[in-house]
């Protein structure tokens, strides 16, 4: 496999060009510049209300719909229908949640954890409010990787879905979905993951995990400020219910579930990942396009996220007075590079803030994974300190954040 071009990398991102160094990647990233000259594209020359007969209004309703497909892409899942545009991650969960309970009766059940991004507990948790009965799957004291036997002593025959991370945005870990989805069909259940940390790393196949919802966020990868919805086709047919307009019909699949339609500009921006990584493959002598170009593209990125990974983690092993929360040794197989690490019984707050002046963005907190990080019950008080990297960093940045950190010791 080709190593990465970093050449053709840096130039492919304007926001790269002002000096800072992102390493809160997992928070959001840079945008490319293809998404830029979509969503320019769109608002200087084609923003018009779709549906109309006119051809402008047709031409608008066509870069929405390639918008669509992208995203369609993107996940592998068989037809653009399978997919629910809207404006984040957790607005999106929030209303699959919503339209889902319509079909469902008092006393049934849905099983969250306790390690997800609140995004994906939350919409659920509000469930009980209608009679829906709330589990929860925990994470093993110490442990990166949930036990199954414990999902599976929580399914029964009222079991109606089961949410749950498909990458940590807290330990960096990959979850075994595949697995997870199997245990959970057995039981006759539906699976919803949550793969916002997982899509900026490694090619989303929502077909061979077997996964019947996954939502993620486009501003993480590398697009505009946008979400995407994966739903199996049959099931947004026949199991989610409208949320939309009294007479959008059941049939209006995905429109029912997207209220007051989605923001058009960045729909049409979501080519620009697209065309990004099939430019990223040809940069790399990979001849693809579409899929073939997205698998292949994040196949190079993960082997070099992997030697960025590895470079803090070996710092961070080499202190005593570092914990590092996940696996601490790199494995492109079992953690995206998401380094979440404490000071022992040092405030994580401080460290970022006296790294901050150095132009090197990383943060500290729960990030939202409130429930973890509590139960983690850190010595540092104030949560964890995290580095994202993605492909676009650089061994040099982390040598840099490297240098920041023993200059703060
Ligand atoms: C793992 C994970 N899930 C969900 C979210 C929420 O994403 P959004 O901002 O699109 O709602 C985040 C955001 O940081 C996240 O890291």
């Amino acid at each position: 496999m080709p190593s990465i071009n970093m050449d053709f990398v840096r130039k492919c991102f304007p926001g790269l060009k002002h000096g800072t160094v992102f390493l809160d990647n997992a928070g959001g990233s840079q945008v490319v510049q293809q998404s830029v000259d979509h969503i320019v594209a769109f608002l200087s020359g084609e923003s018009v209300q779709l549906g109309a007969s006119y051809a402008a209004s047709q031409t608008a309703g066509a870069a929405v719909a390639d918008g669509r497909a992208a995203l369609a892409t993107l996940m592998n899942a068989t037809r653009p229908e399978e997919v629910v545009m809207g404006a984040t991650a957790t607005q999106l969960l929030d209303q699959l949640a919503r339209s889902l309970v319509q079909g469902w009766q008092a006393g049934d059940e849905v099983v969250v954890t306790n390690f997800d991004h609140e995004a994906n507990i939350g919409p659920w948790r509000k469930l009980e409010a209608q009679g829906i009965k709330i589990r929860e799957w925990k994470m093993p004291q110490g442990a990166d990787v949930p036990d199954l036997d414990d999902l599976r002593a929580l399914l029964n025959d009222r079991t109606r879905i089961v949410a749950v991370t498909h990458a940590s945005n807290i330990f960096g870990t990959i979850m075994p979905v595949r697995e997870i989805a199997d245990v959970v069909h057995q039981a006759g259940a539906k699976i919803c993951v949550d793969g916002v940390a997982y899509a900026p790393h490694r090619a989303i196949d929502v077909q061979a995990l077997d996964v019947d919802y996954y939502v993620f966020s486009v501003y993480k990868v590398y697009g505009p400020h946008h979400a995407a919805l994966y739903g199996r086709y049959d099931l947004l047919r026949n199991d989610a219910r409208n949320i939309n307009h009294y007479f959008y019909g059941e049939d209006k699949v995905p429109n029912k579930l997207e209220p007051g339609n989605p923001n058009y500009e960045l729909a049409a921006g979501c080519r620009g990942v697209v065309a990004y990584l099939e430019a990223f493959a040809a940069a790399h002598g990979v001849n693809a396009t579409g899929r073939a170009a997205v698998e292949a593209a994040f196949d190079i990125m993960a082997d070099h996220e992997a030697v960025l990974s590895e470079r803090l983690l070996a710092y961070l092993r080499s202190r005593d007075d570092v914990t590092i929360l996940g696996q601490a040794v790199a494995d492109r197989a079992a953690r995206v590079p998401t380094i979440s690490f404490i000071v022992n019984d040092s405030s994580s707050e401080a460290l970022v803030r006296q790294v901050d002046p150095s132009g090197i963005g990383i943060r500290f907190g729960d990030f939202h994974s409130k429930r973890l990080v509590e139960s983690m019950n850190l010595s540092s008080g104030d949560g964890v300190i995290r580095a994202s990297a993605v492909h676009y960093n650089t061994v040099e940045e982390i040598d840099r954040l490297i240098d920041q950190l023993e200059r703060q010791r």
